[in-house]
């Protein structure tokens, strides 16, 4: 027994964001962004919180797989931008959609945040603690970044994606999740003083932070490392891979990816041009995206790879 991803959704907000609009809050332009990144517009929330987006991708996966709330016996919710300390996102997305059957919490994974719920969500179905899932990736990093950092604040955009699992006989075939902690400082977004009883103080947020070229070095090594491990340990030929689903960073970080496995472009389909790096989000809305358009044919055997902080990595491998 597996598991199959039977349904997808996906929410982006309506505000759309360009690289000249960030041009007037800070000293960049629309040449330097696009042609380091590929990034030419994001999406940036004005009233959404972060359980509205996940709850909105999940409606419109719930829709697309047919399956009502009350069937979910799990909600995993891959986010590093909850609302709240607690409750999880998860837990709003539940009460959201009254799904009233389901367990549900939030997974810390960073941009793997979708990868690692899935393949959470894939152990449990194959352990048989469960039959039916929803598995959402949702970031709103428009409230962890400066706005006045220009090396950080043009790389991100706010959205979510949804995908609903169901145990089948055929569909996950194999994953691989990694991480090493060493290098959390890497990327990170810390408070920067706690509140603390004795001293009165009142918690602050801190803002995002990325040493780029270390995530640039980190992302090109051990993306192709781990999609070789999920194809050599299912022996799986990469030639029978249809596409590879990748975090969408950064067009150069994919580019590098296809040149080490010698694979073509044509195989990783790539959509940041239009929403930057959502985070957790990236891997299901492009995933809905491919499903919505028609380009996933059953059968097809997809590698869905994410990476971000951490450091976290992973692969998955499936049969759409
Ligand atoms: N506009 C104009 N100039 C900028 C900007 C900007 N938005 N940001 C930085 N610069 C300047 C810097 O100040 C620096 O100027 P200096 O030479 O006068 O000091 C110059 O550009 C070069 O800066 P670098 O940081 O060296 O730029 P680099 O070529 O490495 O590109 C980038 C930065 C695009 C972030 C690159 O490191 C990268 O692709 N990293 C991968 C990390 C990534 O994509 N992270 C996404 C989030 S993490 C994740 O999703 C896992």
């Amino acid at each position: 027994m597996t598991s199959r991803i039977i349904g997808t959704g996906s929410y982006m907000p309506a505000q759309i964001v360009t690289n000249d609009d960030l041009a007037k809050i800070v000293d960049t332009s629309d040449e330097w962004i696009a042609s380091r990144t590929g990034i030419r517009n994001r999406r940036v929330v004005r009233e959404e919180s972060t359980s509205f987006m996940a709850a909105e991708a999940s409606r419109r996966a719930l829709e697309s797989a047919g399956v009502k709330p009350e069937e979910l016996d799990l909600i995993l919710v891959g986010t590093s931008s909850a609302d709240h300390c607690f409750p999880s996102a998860a837990c709003e997305v539940q009460g959201e959609l009254g799904a009233v059957h389901a367990a549900a919490f939030d997974i810390s994974a960073a941009c793997s945040g979708f990868l690692f719920a899935l393949n959470t969500l894939q152990a449990f179905i194959q352990a048989g603690m469960y039959k039916t899932g929803l598995v959402v990736g949702v970031d709103c990093l428009s409230k962890l970044v400066d706005w006045k950092d220009r090396s950080t604040c043009v790389l991100f955009g706010d959205g979510a994606g949804a995908a609903v699992i169901r145990a089948e006989d055929t569909g996950i075939r194999h994953t691989v999740m990694k991480s090493d902690g060493a290098k959390w400082k890497v990327l990170s977004c810390v408070s920067r003083t706690n509140g603390n009883f004795i001293n009165g103080r009142q918690p602050k947020q801190g803002y995002l932070y990325m040493d780029g070229q270390e995530v640039f070095k980190f992302a090109v090594k051990k993306v192709p490392e781990c999609i070789c491990e999920v194809l050599n340990e299912s022996g799986t030929d990469i030639g029978d891979i249809r596409y590879f689903i990748l975090h969408q960073a950064n067009y150069r970080i994919v580019e590098s990816v296809a040149k080490r496995l010698k694979q073509p472009m044509d195989k990783f389909p790539m959509n940041m041009e239009h929403y930057g790096n959502t985070s957790a989000a990236t891997v299901p809305v492009l995933l809905d995206e491919l499903n919505r358009s028609g380009k996933l044919k059953q059968g097809d055997r997809i590698v869905l790879s994410g990476f971000g902080a951490g450091l976290t990595w992973g692969a998955t491998l499936l049969e759409w």
